[in-house]
């Protein structure tokens, strides 16, 4: 059997408040294959944000145990990157100096993390950017920045936490095939959380759809659309009727 990049047993997770006990979700197992991206829908509050968390090591399970390139995860780590709803570009560096800051860390000459940052910047089409700041850009312009600065150490595992809500429809088009562009290209292996079923269709693999709270996994669909994708893969019947499949499904939850 193909082996996993990351593992989920039986994933359990509570928070507490004092006296009181939030079952957030229990009994999740999923294996997630090295390039392969997976899509989370669910409800509000059924815990999208914290499982990203526990795969980025940034918070640990109740019960059970995650696993990344066969380690329990204990830690964050650059192998794995999680990209926040709210970016978290530093104001007062540009293009350039955010999408380097990463590199910091790692060691290398200038002329090798001059390389890297040229080659993230071409990667999300950032070219002629680079000095301006994150006021001075456009929301789109933004999340580009993000991506380019996740990928920069090229990563094993991108965790995305609804990377594209904030922009307008067209926008958001546009960069969901950058990334499914960046994702064949580098084999990157995608965990993307978000609440546009077609997003979910148009870029994963297959798709989870989580329960209300407290959370479990309700539903597993495989996507069977050969990859790449067309943009126009959008406008086609299949892909409509899958669209309300998984809309009749998450809906469900919402209302529960
Ligand atoms: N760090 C935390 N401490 C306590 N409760 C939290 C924390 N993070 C999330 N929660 C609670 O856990 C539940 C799931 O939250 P979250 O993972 O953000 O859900 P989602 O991303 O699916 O909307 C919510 O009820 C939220 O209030
Ligand atoms: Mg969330």
């Amino acid at each position: 059997m193909q082996q996993a990049l990351i593992e989920l047993k039986n994933v359990e997770k509570k928070y507490e408040y004092g006296k009181e006990i939030l079952p957030v979700f229990k009994g999740i197992n999923l294996r997630i294959m090295q390039g392969e991206c997976i899509s989370i829908l669910g409800p509000n509050g059924c815990g999208k944000t914290t499982l990203l968390n526990l795969m980025g090591g940034f918070a640990k399970p109740t019960q059970g145990s995650l696993v990344f390139e066969h380690e329990e995860i204990l830690n964050p780590d650059s192998r794995k990157i999680l990209l926040f709803q709210e970016l978290g570009l530093f104001d007062w560096k540009t293009v350039q100096q955010n999408i380097a800051f990463p590199l910091i860390f790692q060691g290398l000459t200038d002329q090798e993390k001059q390389q890297r940052i040229e080659d993230a910047i071409h990667l999300v089409n950032l070219q002629g950017f680079e000095k301006l700041y994150p006021s001075q850009l456009s929301g789109g312009m933004k999340q580009r920045t993000a991506i380019a600065r996740a990928v920069v150490n090229n990563p094993l595992l991108l965790l995305l936490d609804e990377p594209f809500s904030a922009l307008d429809q067209q926008t958001r088009e546009f960069l969901q095939e950058e990334l499914h562009e960046i994702q064949r290209q580098q084999n990157k292996t995608i965990v993307l959380v978000t609440h546009d079923i077609e997003e979910a269709l148009y870029l994963s693999d297959r798709i989870i759809v989580l329960s209300a709270r407290p959370s479990r996994i309700k539903k597993i669909f495989p996507i069977p659309f050969s990859k790449p994708r067309d943009p126009a893969l959008r406008h086609t019947p299949a892909f409509s009727q899958l669209k309300k499949e998984i809309w009749c499904c998450l809906r469900e939850e919402m209302k529960r």
